[in-house]
């Protein structure tokens, strides 16, 4: 290929990464750029999670903006190697700006905690940051608006595993239509990243059966197992 080839390719893949970062804009520089200069020149993406959340700033990208209290970032060891993946902030969230601080955020402090660990030893986000009315999944615009932010903070993170808890965080980081119910208990993978699809607990609080609970210590244990595997 032409080095004019090269060069086009190579931008159209950082602009197609800036795009799912969220950024929407790239201002031009006064002075004059050489042709070929780094993509990185252009335009630095947010490389700390606290760069990122300046990034998002007071988001108004999506509908979910209007009725929101806080923005939900994330929360925990920014080395995690074990990170959770809910589907968007609860009504505790959203009046605390922390995610899974409510019933089911206990019983996941509870599961946690089943495998040896601490709430501040692992990473816990959401697909969407910002909380849906009336506690409705996030609709696919929002999904689409709000994950690129979810994958920005997991890549930053670098955790050795995620555990996706419920549809719709199984759904985004496995880009898939199959339920959950077919999903948990099997490996799949974002990114070249090992994802554990499990029971949201407050479905677990909702349907308490020893079946759901085994099935979700099951889960928890083989996440476990795989950030000692590879540490
Ligand atoms: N449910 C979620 O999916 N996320 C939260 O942060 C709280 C409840």
């Amino acid at each position: 290929m032409s080095d004019a080839g090269d060069v086009r390719k190579a931008l159209a893949s950082w602009v197609g990464y800036l795009g799912e970062i969220g950024v929407r804009e790239l201002a031009l520089r006064d002075a004059p750029a050489p042709v070929a200069s780094a993509p990185e020149e252009v335009l630095d993406a947010p490389a700390t999670l606290a760069s990122l959340r300046d990034e998002i700033g007071d988001c108004r990208r999506c509908k979910l903006c209007e009725a929101r209290t806080h923005i939900v970032f994330g929360v925990g060891n920014p080395h995690a190697k074990l990170m959770f993946v809910g589907e968007g902030p609860g009504a505790d969230e959203d009046a605390q700006g922390e995610p899974f601080v409510g019933r089911a955020g206990q019983k996941l402090n509870e599961m946690i905690r089943a495998i040896g660990l601490a709430r501040e030893d692992v990473y816990i986000a959401n697909v969407v940051k910002c909380r849906p009315p009336g506690n409705r999944d996030p609709e696919p615009d929002e999904v689409a608006t709000c994950s690129p932010f979810l994958f920005r903070q997991i890549e930053l993170i670098g955790p050795k595993a995620i555990v996706a808890l419920g549809s719709p965080a199984a759904k985004t980081l496995l880009q898939t239509k199959v339920g959950i119910t077919a999903l948990r208990g099997r490996w799949g993978s974002f990114r070249g990243i090992p994802v554990m699809p499990t029971f949201h607990p407050a479905y677990l609080l909702r349907s308490y059966t020893v079946e759901n609970r085994q099935a979700v210590f099951s889960d928890l244990k083989a996440a476990r197992a795989r950030i000692d595997e590879t540490s």
